[in-house]
């Protein structure tokens, strides 16, 4: 597979061209990648206006995911979430979208609909076990959907896999999206390796748009070889192809007119690697990743179902708290993507080595187990939440920052998360309840943006 952003740009960075164009930094060494560094120059195309070597790419990209049309951004998943959201507004004539969301939305979600002036209404699973997952079934999309009346929503929202690698049963949730006439949008930011896995995990681990999403964002720099930033919008071949030409339009209106050619040329790259040798790595990386945590769990620590690439380890039950944890962890150099008081998450990709694998196993190997910790705390009950304002409203009003004891009562303002994970704990125009006020602490979060009219 040819890569063209990547070719032209290193032929550039490696010419000696005086540069009168923008960045500043001309091409000389600062930090060591300017030199690759460049602007929309002549060949080098426009980012959602594309004809050349960006629309080939995306043109590459889309045909390695099997997609009707791959969008690059450059500006992580949270770009490609505002452009597929504003997408489904699109379509409203003068009345405002609504959209059903299971509640684990990331605040990117929060934020787009504020923009957008969406009206979500939220789909709850049976049981709450963690504040990132929120494991919805096909009945609880039926309800939802019923629940509305008489105003038919645009569009259901899912987060799969979310932060703990829990995977939404997609072919379900989409059946019922289709028999109701209903777009299915999927956040899979944690999963854009997922396209890739051996067949056998295909029909219900897969990529969302191979199991039956319209549209969904893929942050590639959370699970491939790719630059933080790197994202994709994809559209599945049963998307109407308006909400393309939509989604375009909302890419052009929310992006920087500066995209980074660092991660333009990145996302290129990864074409190509995509394309040959990465089905092999990710075959064999799925294998030392349940080989680590069959370790793991060797050592009685209990360790979560997830998807293929994260493991997962309840830290609560093992008797440590998330700072005792951490320092543990990095006793052995090793860094996990997140811990909190409930869990420990580690991110693998094709790009961790044997001996990664090997110090995770030692870590745990040197870790006691202790008496697990009884957290009475916390029943998670984040449905019954009185809402006050709609998210614009609540996001666009002044707000006064207060610790979390006095916004009990209050109405939140500020989606109020910790991160990661960035999931809220209230809705920006819902009323903070004691419990929540409790959550926060949990999550070490100290003040919270409340509305101030
Ligand atoms: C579930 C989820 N969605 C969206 C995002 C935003 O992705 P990005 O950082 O690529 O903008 C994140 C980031 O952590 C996430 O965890």
């Amino acid at each position: 597979m040819k890569t063209p952003i990547f070719d032209f740009v290193q032929k550039y960075g490696n010419s000696d061209f005086s540069r009168f164009h923008m960045p500043g930094h001309k091409g000389r060494d600062f930090t060591g990648s300017e030199r690759f560094d460049i602007t929309e120059i002549d060949g080098a195309d426009v980012l959602y206006a594309s004809d050349g070597i960006i629309k080939e790419s995306e043109e590459n990209a889309s045909s390695l995911f099997c997609t009707a049309k791959t969008f690059y951004s450059t500006e992580g998943s949270s770009h490609a979430i505002r452009a597929m959201l504003g997408a489904v507004a699109t379509h409203k004539k003068g009345t405002r979208a609504l959209i059903l969301a299971a509640r684990n939305v990331h605040k990117a979600f929060i934020y787009a609909c504020a923009a957008l002036d969406i009206d979500v209404e939220w789909i709850y699973p049976q049981n709450f076990t963690h504040l990132c997952s929120c494991i919805i079934t096909k009945a609880d999309v039926e309800r939802a959907i019923s629940d509305c009346g008489e105003r038919k929503p645009d569009a259901v929202y899912i987060t799969t896999p979310d932060y703990l690698g829990n995977i939404a049963d997609v072919p379900d949730i989409s059946a019922v999206c289709e028999h109701n006439n209903i777009l299915l949008l999927a956040d899979n930011a944690h999963g854009a390796y997922l396209h890739f896995l051996p067949d056998a995990y295909a029909t219900e681990k897969g990529h969302p748009i191979q199991l039956g999403a319209h549209i969904c964002c893929d942050s590639a720099h959370k699970t491939l070889p790719v630059l933080t930033g790197g994202a994709y919008l994809h559209f599945s071949e049963n998307c109407p192809t308006r909400y393309i030409d939509a989604a375009q339009k909302m890419l052009r209106i929310f992006a920087t007119t500066s995209p980074s050619y660092l991660v333009l040329q990145s996302l290129d790259r990864c074409n190509g690697y995509l394309a040959k040798e990465f089905k092999g790595k990710l075959a064999k990386t799925v294998k030392c990743v349940l080989t680590v945590k069959e370790k793991i769990a060797s050592f009685g620590f209990i360790v979560e179902e997830t998807e293929p690439l994260k493991v997962v380890v309840n830290i609560k039950k093992a008797g440590y708290c998330a700072a005792e944890f951490t320092e543990k962890l990095a006793e052995h150099k090793i860094v996990p993507e997140m811990c909190d008081n409930d869990y420990a998450v580690f991110m693998a990709s094709t790009e961790n080595d044997e001996r990664d694998f090997e110090r995770l196993a030692e870590a745990f190997a040197s870790i006691p187990l202790k008496k697990p910790i009884k957290d009475d705390a916390q029943e998670m009950n984040l449905r019954h939440h009185e809402r006050k304002l709609s998210i614009r409203e609540a996001v666009f009003a002044p707000h006064k920052t207060l610790p979390v004891e006095e916004a009990i009562g209050k109405i939140c303002g500020a989606p109020t998360v910790s991160c990661p994970p960035a999931v809220p704990v209230v809705i920006s125009g819902e009323v903070i309840t004691e419990q929540d006020a409790e959550l926060m602490k949990k999550y070490n979060i100290k003040s919270v943006d409340v509305v101030d009219l």
